[in-house]
């Protein structure tokens, strides 16, 4: 293992009926609050209106920030951010998916700086201080809820960058299974393939003696495997709700990554992808990480083949780790295929005649990943095969 410091500040509050907590929470923080949402759904689930029922109750002051989009745009951050510092809000809370809580941090963190938010997101200013805010996650995913990361495109520029500061981590999440009882199928699945897609990035890494690390790694994966058939067929079935929706925290909390660095390539390459046409990121994932493993296998065979084995069930009698690591990836496109999700660009409409530009955003801060640094060509070859 790698030396490590491990440091998570955000209150987590999970289960049924524990929105009430707001009323404890939220004026430990301020009096001015922005409420910040998405396209929608959470007014037609009723979620909007048992949040502001809460906001009156304790007598805030609140203003709204909707319409936050999948793939949120620096645009609405810019907004957020002049609301904040116009009304001198102090306090924001993020009711939805991923989405709109990356949003929130973007605009946390730019209400306490005085260039152009998108400076923190592209790097070219570090986000030291940020307004505190809580979340109400929606949407079992990203794990953006008990992490300082964020995501943001610049639809102008086709750019999309993660970008993640200490100062963004939520005060508190609130996490009710129940509020993800309306999730519709398409977005369940796509949440299930980005938390697994997490534990890969984090699973794939060169450093020794991780052992704990794997099990909790395959726990998590044989977990989400075992439930998600079930949740797909039966989506207000409280308890997969609840094992996903948790699944989905622990994925992405930095509980899995201790003691080393995980890869990430494939996350970059498919915020390239989105960037360039905003298609579902974990619909991206599910395309390119197959083809990421793939061509990556002979930098580390039997971290691979552990992984087939332990994780997909694979019988590696009489074969070499190469044929059962291949085995393993192909359960693995088996798997994500019978749960619905997309095996091809091709599935998005997606042709080669934007293959330079995809590569050159992956490629923006040269090259990348920590399993294997990928260069110009290797994100070639992985695009090229996923067409
Ligand atoms: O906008 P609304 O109307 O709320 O609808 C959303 C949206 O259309 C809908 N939805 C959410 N909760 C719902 C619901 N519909 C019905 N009932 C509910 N309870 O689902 C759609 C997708 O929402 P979104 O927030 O975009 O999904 P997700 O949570 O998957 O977030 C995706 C974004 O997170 C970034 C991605 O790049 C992408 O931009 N990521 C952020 C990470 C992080 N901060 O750590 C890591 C991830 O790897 C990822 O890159
Ligand atoms: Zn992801």
């Amino acid at each position: 293992m790698q030396s490590f410091t491990y440091w998570n500040p955000t209150k987590l509050i999970f289960g049924k009926n524990q929105l009430e907590q707001l009323k404890n929470e939220v004026p430990q923080y301020g009096k001015k609050v922005l409420l910040v949402y998405g396209g929608g759904s959470i007014k037609k689930n009723g979620l909007y209106d048992q949040v502001v029922s809460l906001l009156k109750e304790i007598n805030v002051e609140w203003f709204e920030l909707a319409g936050v989009e999948p793939n949120p745009r620096i645009s609405t951050v810019r907004k957020g951010v002049e609301i904040c510092k116009n009304e001198g809000i102090d306090f924001l809370l993020a009711v939805g998916g991923g989405s709109v809580i990356d949003c929130t941090k973007a605009i946390a963190a730019g209400a306490k700086y005085d260039g152009d938010a998108w400076d923190l997101v592209n790097k070219k200013a570090f986000a030291k201080e940020a307004l505190p805010f809580g979340t109400v996650l929606t949407l079992a995913a990203t794990g953006s809820e008990m992490n300082a990361g964020s995501v943001i495109t610049n639809w102008e520029t086709n750019e999309k960058y993660g970008w993640g500061s200490p100062a963004v981590f939520p005060k508190f999440s609130i996490l009710d299974p129940t509020n993800t009882f309306t999730v519709p199928k398409d977005q369940t699945i796509y949440g299930i393939v980005d938390m697994m897609s997490h534990v890969f990035e984090q699973y794939f890494h060169q450093v020794e003696n991780t052992p704990l690390q794997d099990r909790m790694c395959e726990s998590v994966l044989t977990t989400v495997m075992e439930v998600a058939p079930k949740l797909i067929e039966d989506l207000e079935n409280y308890d997969y709700r609840e094992t996903i929706l948790y699944n989905g925290t622990i994925a992405l909390n930095g509980m899995l990554q201790m003691g080393y660095r995980g890869d990430w390539a494939s996350h970059n390459i498919e915020h390239a992808v989105s960037a360039v046409y905003d298609i579902p990121h974990a619909g991206g994932l599910a395309i390119l990480f197959p083809n990421w493993m793939k061509h990556n296998l002979n930098e580390n065979p039997a971290r691979f083949k552990q992984l087939a084995v332990r994780v997909f069930g694979v019988d590696a009698a009489g074969k070499t780790d190469e044929e059962v690591a291949l085995e393993g990836i192909e359960k693995l496109r088996e798997f994500w295929s019978s749960l619905g999700a997309p095996t091809r660009l091709a599935d998005y409409d997606i042709d080669d005649s934007k293959l330079q530009l995809m590569v050159d955003r992956a490629m923006a801060n040269g090259d990348f990943g920590n399993f294997k640094k990928l260069n110009h060509e290797d994100v070639t070859a992985i695009l090229k095969a996923s067409l």
